[in-house]
């Protein structure tokens, strides 16, 4: 897979794309991120890539042609299954379209700042729009990066236990169950026996019904889901 991401502050992402599971991803080319700087494709000498709201109002927009310019360019080397702007006003990005998403090949991302881009931008060129939560960002880089952790993990090669993306929570609309390791009592705080027992079954069974009680208690609305 290739992430495409455009950005003013591309900057803000190198860090962690070349630590942990992104960076493994890159060293076994299974993922490959390619960061652009959209003031390549500024409309002036001084970098201009926003500008003032028609309408009046406090805020910059980010200008159409820089970012046509880039899409047409960047189209030139790649067809891209999806173009995501990552927005808050967006669809709000779950465990289902991670899942989607890491079954493409090239996608580009488009991080917003200030007001947002143009609206006809989104209208002629983005073909899907994500937010990560109903809150909001400085711009859409930390966003950008949730997203790529989100999809990066699930490709298959990528985790080194292939089985470890598939217990993790919400992949089955249920919260993990509580984990424990070394030692079994800490400060006479003792893990539960049934994980001494080595009774496999058991164990399954245990942590099914700890997820299922942990969803319940934090996250009912998943289990309507289901
Ligand atoms: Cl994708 N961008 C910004 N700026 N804020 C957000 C967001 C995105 N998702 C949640 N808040």
């Amino acid at each position: 897979m290739h992430i495409h991401i455009l950005s003013v502050i591309p900057e803000l992402m190198e860090s962690p794309l070349s630590h942990s599971i992104l960076k493994r991803a890159k060293e076994k080319g299974l993922l490959q991120v390619t960061l652009h700087h959209l003031r390549k494709w500024a409309v002036n000498e001084y970098g201009q890539i926003d500008d003032y709201q028609y309408g009046g109002g406090a805020g910059m927009v980010m200008m159409c042609e820089p970012l046509e310019k880039a899409i047409l360019e960047l189209q030139k080397e790649t067809k891209f299954d999806e173009i995501i702007y990552l927005t808050p006003d967006g669809k709000t990005l779950n465990q289902s379209i991670a899942n989607n998403l890491s079954l493409k090949n090239n996608l580009l991302l488009i991080c917003g700042h200030y007001k947002g881009i143009d609206q006809r931008i989104r209208d002629h060129y983005v073909t899907m729009e994500l937010s990560i939560g109903d809150y909001v960002l400085s711009g859409g880089e930390t966003a950008a990066i949730v997203l790529v952790d989100a999809i990066g993990r699930l490709i298959p090669g990528v985790l080194n236990d292939e089985t470890s993306a598939l217990t993790d929570s919400f992949q089955d609309n249920l919260l993990a169950p509580p984990v424990y390791t070394r030692p079994a009592d800490y400060n006479g705080w003792k893990i539960p026996d049934i994980l001494l027992s080595g009774d496999l079954k058991k164990i399954e069974e245990w942590r099914y019904e700890e997820a299922l009680k942990r969803t319940q208690e934090r996250r009912p609305d998943l289990l309507d889901s289901i």
